[in-house]
């Protein structure tokens, strides 16, 4: 099983902006952070994954960097920095970096230089050519709508980005590059970093020459993810990123890879690959998605059959050969309880059973800041209260072909990067106590009742929840390490396994739905000896194991001996 401290772990993801404002500009900053480091000490997390806090001009909230070695001003400064490290240190936990090195910012030095001649020493540090045809160089669509490339008066050229046009792409052909990136990630680790999230790393090679994507409906730009994402060079920069930098520091890494199958999968995070620990993979995330074609926004509802059949297929193919990365939420995804759970009539039982879910499946754990207390979903009235880039590029896109405004605003409502991007929910005083002055982005209004002054108090809360599935964690090695298998693949309310190590056997049952299916115990498994290690509801007295009725939303682990 191959034991290792970040197998073990359960990692806290951050996202600065929204997570505690300390001088009441109403941006989250470092010292915010500082001063709630003993809440999540006693959650019980052991890694803190921070999202970008380098200096940047915000256009996509600091995944656009500006200074690889300096800290955002909004967030504060390298000293506040070194008092982070330092806090978070001496509490027992780790700190995971998110770097960014598919892109920078359009105001990095580098791209300045870059863009003011073709005879620059750094023009090659990012992508740039000619137009075709009085267009753009090819039709690559860029994540955030339109074509990925801009033009440059400048120099009458086009760079390119797949991001915004905020976040020129970075030339990894260019061999200073590399050497200028491997720097930095060194400097960073002698600094004490325990880790990183490497983000968007699928992307750091094109398709040789940039071609055309296939674009049969003839317009002007299109998907064309296969030309720039898990290239087979990524793994050749990766291995050379490990050998030269990483090998030599006890670190924790994740890619963000998405368009990837376990057993591309495997190509990263395989053991004896020599590149990262465990990736972000995406497929659950489209279940909801109409078509990879059509993107996020066409929202369909999704299966638990298909759930179970892409988380199932991560769990058997990682087994002893890699390792999994276990989430619903993060700062681009809507709110887990919203989206997967019932975040109306059954949130508190529906975020308990997702928090069962992800710490129940072999892999590490991430947990995305509110979750742990439920946080939900938000729908502002108009577009002029959201802020991510994303949104409002799509919003413009589909308002310039037509779209009805209701139209949009639903899907805005529904998948918008907003939705996790509110600020944190600390108490019931005004915005939510995460600032003194006027929010970056609003608070959710349902604040009131969901907050983490209420959580704590209350033990029979989400927050509870969470930090006894963490202390279960650190007792039961079968927890992290135990085999998986799937139980009951084609029942469409209940998703139920089994995690086995040695002599010793977990029983996971989960009732997806708000319905009040039965569990029927499978012929081979005794439910004599079983113990109840934790469950979003009392059992009730004299219930028969064999034929279980379940609870909307209930969620129970057993153990058992073998
Ligand atoms: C990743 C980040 C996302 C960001 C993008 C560009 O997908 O998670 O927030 O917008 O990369 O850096
Ligand atoms: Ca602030």
């Amino acid at each position: 099983m191959n034991p290792k401290w970040w197998k073990e772990s359960v990692v806290y993801q951050i996202y600065p902006i929204s997570f505690m404002d300390s001088n009441g500009d109403g941006i989250g900053d470092l010292r915010g952070i500082i001063s709630k480091l003993d809440y999540l000490q006693d959650l019980g997390v052991d890694v803190i994954w921070v999202c970008p806090i380098y200096k940047s001009p915000n256009h996509d909230n600091g995944y656009d960097i500006s200074d690889y070695c300096d800290i955002m001003d909004e967030f504060g400064t390298m000293g506040d920095f070194d008092l982070l490290l330092k806090e978070i240190h001496l509490r027992g936990m780790k700190l995971m970096m998110d770097l960014v090195l598919n892109h920078t910012s359009h105001k990095h030095a580098w791209f300045l230089d870059s863009r003011r001649s073709k005879d620059d020493p750094k023009r090659d540090f990012y992508i740039w050519r000619k137009g075709k045809g009085g267009g753009p160089p090819n039709n690559w669509e860029s994540y955030f709508s339109g074509s990925v490339w801009e033009y440059d008066q400048e120099t009458d050229e086009y760079y390119l980005h797949l991001y915004s046009k905020y976040q020129p792409d970075l030339n990894w052909e260019n061999p200073q590059v590399i050497e200028k990136l491997h720097e930095m990630v060194a400097w960073w680790l002698k600094k004490g970093v325990d880790g990183f999230r490497f983000d968007a790393i699928a992307h750091i090679v094109k398709q040789q020459g940039l071609p055309d994507a296939e674009n049969p409906h003839q317009r002007p730009t299109v998907r064309a993810y296969e030309m720039f994402s898990n290239l087979d060079d990524v793994h050749t920069l990766l291995q050379n990123l490990y050998d030269k930098v990483l090998y030599f520091y006890d670190i924790m890494t994740v890619g963000e890879t998405s368009g990837l199958g376990p057993e591309e999968a495997l190509d990263y995070v395989g053991d004896g690959r020599r590149e990262l620990n465990m990736t972000f993979q995406f497929e659950h995330m489209f279940l909801d998605a109409a078509s990879a074609g059509s993107g996020k926004w066409d929202a369909v509802p999704w299966s638990l059959i298909e759930l179970k059949k892409i988380m199932s297929n991560w769990q058997i193919v990682l087994h002893n050969r890699g390792w999994n990365a276990n989430y619903l939420c993060n700062h681009d995804q809507p709110r887990a309880v919203s989206r997967f759970g019932d975040d109306v009539v059954c949130r508190v039982p529906s975020a308990k059973m997702l928090a069962t879910f992800i710490h129940t499946l072999e892999g590490t754990p991430y947990i995305y800041q509110g979750e742990e207390i439920g946080m939900t979903n938000v729908a502002f009235d108009s577009i002029d209260e959201y802020r991510d880039v994303e949104t409002l590029n799509y919003y413009e896109e589909k308002r310039s072909q037509g779209v009805s405004e209701e139209e949009i605003m639903r899907a805005v409502h529904k998948k918008s990067r907003d939705n996790a991007r509110t600020p944190m929910q600390w108490d019931a005083t005004e915005n939510a106590g995460f600032t003194t002055g006027d929010p970056w982005l609003s608070v959710n209004s349902n604040y009131m009742e969901i907050n983490v002054v209420r959580a704590v108090k209350d033990h029979d809360s989400i927050f509870h929840y969470y930090k006894k599935l963490i202390q279960l964690r650190k007792k039961h090695k079968v927890i992290v390490y135990g085999e998986y298998k799937l139980l009951l693949p084609l029942h469409e309310e209940i998703y139920a396994y089994t995690r086995t190590l040695e002599n010793e056997q977990l029983l996971i049952i989960l009732n997806f739905f708000g319905r009040e299916p039965v569990f029927e115990m499978p012929e081979e498994m005794d439910p004599q000896g079983m113990e109840l290690l934790i469950s979003n509801f009392e059992p009730k007295k004299g219930e028969d194991l064999t034929r279980l009725k379940l609870r909307p939303y209930e969620a129970r682990v057993y153990l058992k001996r073998l």
